[in-house]
């Protein structure tokens, strides 16, 4: 059987400059592709890619941008020759809850799901022409389940399971396969800020709704993303796949104690 390998394959990751992208631009450059790393961070995007060597280039791209998209398509086509994969995890977190304004509604939709599908529109036809390719998207727990946390974001994330179907189906008889992952509680920039740095802590407290008592590493979130980017899983299109720990398959009383107290409490018989 042949190994996991991207030898000579040519990706484009957008939101590369995130700790969650960019593990995911070192995965798939250790797996042997080229990687075009796109963001709006320019500063992080250009130490992320300048400390990965020749087969990373960093592109300053703002996903809502048509132009820039192009820009994004032809750096990666001139500099590695077309396109097999693109990675979409470039998002926002603006969210006003129900009091989200309708400019902030098409603002956030607008990074989180209308530039995903113009950009893979735009990559189409590069993977057509080597015979086709793999998109993933970037989806979340959010968008399987309400949370105090997220309104928009949690509502632009189930959007895109309902996207990553169609541009399957859309795009299948060109070779391209259209996939998304759905992390659950991931060690990432936002939670590194928000915890101050805590990693024990969020752990400790976010354990106690994934099955392993912890959040994931970006690593495992990257390797996923890998996987689906690969020949590896040929057979695998229009999917989502949870990489959240257990997070959408138990139910409430699963990991605390009420369940317990109450069976405790039982009358004997
Ligand atoms: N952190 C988690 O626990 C978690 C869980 C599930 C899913 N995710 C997903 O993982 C991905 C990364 O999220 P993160 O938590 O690391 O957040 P983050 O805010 O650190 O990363 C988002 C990245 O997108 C970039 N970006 C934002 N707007 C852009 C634009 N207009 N053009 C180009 N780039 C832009 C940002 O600069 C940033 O680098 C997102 O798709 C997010 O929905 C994260």
């Amino acid at each position: 059987m042949d190994s996991l390998n991207l030898n000579d394959k040519a990706a484009i990751v957008t939101g590369g400059a995130t700790l969650i992208g960019a593990k995911v631009v070192e995965a798939l450059e250790a797996a042997g592709a080229s990687v075009v790393s796109a963001d709006i961070n320019a500063e992080d995007g250009a130490k992320v890619a300048d400390a990965l060597g020749d087969r990373v280039v960093f592109s300053h791209t703002d996903v809502t941008d048509d132009a820039q998209l192009d820009s994004l398509v032809q750096q990666c086509v001139d500099s590695f020759g077309g396109i097999d994969i693109l990675v979409n995890a470039a998002a926002t977190y603006e969210d006003d809850g129900m009091d989200t304004t309708r400019a902030g509604w098409l603002a956030a939709l607008d990074v989180n799901l209308v530039s995903g599908v113009l950009l893979t529109n735009r990559v189409a036809p590069h993977m057509a022409a080597r015979g086709g390719g793999s998109v993933i998207n970037f989806a979340s727990i959010a968008g399987k389940r309400a949370t105090n946390l997220f309104f928009v974001y949690g509502v632009s994330k189930a959007a895109i399971l309902g996207v990553t179907r169609n541009e399957a189906v859309k795009l299948a008889d060109d070779g391209i396969r259209v996939n998304s992952v759905s992390p659950g509680w991931t060690w990432s920039n936002p939670i590194q800020a928000m915890s101050g740095d805590d990693r024990a802590m969020v752990d400790e407290m976010a354990g106690n709704f994934h099955l392993p008592r912890r959040i994931a590493d970006p690593e495992e979130v990257a390797k996923v993303v890998v996987f689906l980017a690969s020949d590896w899983s040929s057979f695998i299109t229009g999917e989502d796949i949870a990489i959240d720990g257990g997070y959408t398959a138990i139910g409430p009383e699963q990991m605390g104690q009420p369940l317990e107290a109450f069976l405790a409490a039982a009358p004997e018989g």
